[in-house]
């Protein structure tokens, strides 16, 4: 029987992976720590390692996973910007991602963000339990009318897309690969980055984090956006620049901001620290705005998206082990 060692799990990552693993056999190793070189030789003699989003599989870490003998790394989530492709390549280990498991988690997750931090809700639940039925500072806008500005025109941004047109909003998007037939089809408008920053009511990133893209949404940036632009990141926590976020939302240039990762959730996301105090003055500041929702990279997190990982997953292995084709495969660019 194959075996897989598993970093980083949580219980309900070892639960979906048990109960769909019963279609494929696998002795599945469960480690909670995340991947890094003080937990790499830990791989238990498995030639396949599974991690998710904050596992770091850099250079270091891959060779010390070759000298275990491990030949598959196999993510899973869709993100691979922690893994040293080059390096991987290098040293033979292949590499498989789950390209898509619920375009509809994500983008349903980031509307929830922009839905709250407008009309407030976060605040109106503690309000009223506390028994303030006050409105005051409680006003939201009417999204009916307004301006989306999208970063990426990929899976989750169709389906975000999609939903924010049904409330009626006009849609800009960014794309260094546009797809000019479903523009046309959608009534998409394509814009530079200037023009998305001067018109966008709302600012959405879906993209991925690329070494060009690292603090897309800098201090130049946000400068050239409307005041009070909502900014809502559901890709990844470096595409923001965030002293400049917290210099914007400061000053008020940035209304409002919706965020499902942060530059350095690693410390922090996915565990509970709420016996110690925030030692990171960046996450602390952001979480004293009323008008700054933090959420812990759970956007993916549903049921279906949830099983549909742990499907694609166990298959990207049993492929790997069959010497079948890599469908999920991710390579060097
Ligand atoms: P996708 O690959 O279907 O689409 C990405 C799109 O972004 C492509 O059209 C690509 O051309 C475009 N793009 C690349 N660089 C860009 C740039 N600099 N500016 C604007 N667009 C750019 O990917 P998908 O499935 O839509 O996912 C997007 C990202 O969402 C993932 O890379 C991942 O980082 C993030 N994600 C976050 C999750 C969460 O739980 N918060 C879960 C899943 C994905």
């Amino acid at each position: 029987m194959e075996k897989i060692t598993f970093y980083g799990t949580h219980s309900y990552d070892r639960r979906c992976f048990a109960q769909i693993n019963e279609e494929f056999g696998f002795e599945l190793c469960n480690l909670r720590s995340f991947l890094s070189t003080e937990n790499a030789r830990m791989t238990q003699g498995a030639r396949a390692v599974c991690i998710f989003v904050n596992d770091r599989a850099d250079r270091e870490v891959l060779t010390i996973l070759k000298e275990q003998g491990v030949e598959l790394l196999t993510l899973r989530c869709a993100g691979f910007n922690n893994v040293d492709l080059k390096a991987a390549a290098e040293l033979g280990i292949k590499v498989t991602q789950v390209p898509a498991y619920s375009p509809h988690a994500i983008a349903e997750h980031a509307v929830a963000l922009l839905l709250t931090l407008n009309r407030k809700t976060h605040r109106a639940y503690i309000r009223t339990r506390d028994g303030n039925f006050a409105l005051h500072g409680l006003m939201g806008f009417d999204l009916y009318g307004k301006t989306a500005g999208i970063f990426g025109t990929g899976r989750i941004a169709r389906e975000l897309i999609r939903i924010l047109q049904g409330f009626g909003l006009k849609i800009l998007a960014y794309d260094p690969y546009p797809d000019e037939a479903y523009a046309r089809e959608h009534d998409v408008t394509y814009v530079s980055p200037e023009e998305l920053y001067a018109r966008a009511d709302i600012i959405s990133l879906n993209c991925p984090l690329t070494e060009q893209n690292r603090h897309l949404i800098n201090a130049q940036a946000i400068a050239r956006m409307k005041k009070g632009v909502f900014i809502i990141n559901t890709g990844r926590g470096p595409l923001i620049d965030t002293a400049a976020l917290i210099e914007g939302l400061r000053s008020g240039q940035v209304g409002a901001a919706g965020l499902d990762v942060y530059e350095d959730e690693r410390d922090y996301f996915y565990a509970d620290r709420s016996d110690n105090v925030i030692t990171d003055d960046h996450l602390a500041r952001l979480l004293s705005f009323n008008n700054v929702l933090i959420t812990s990279h759970q956007a993916f997190f549903t049921e279906e998206a949830m099983v549909n990982i742990a499907r694609t997953t166990l298959q990207n292995c049993k492929d790997f082990f069959e010497h079948t084709e890599l469908k999920n495969e991710v390579k060097a660019q």
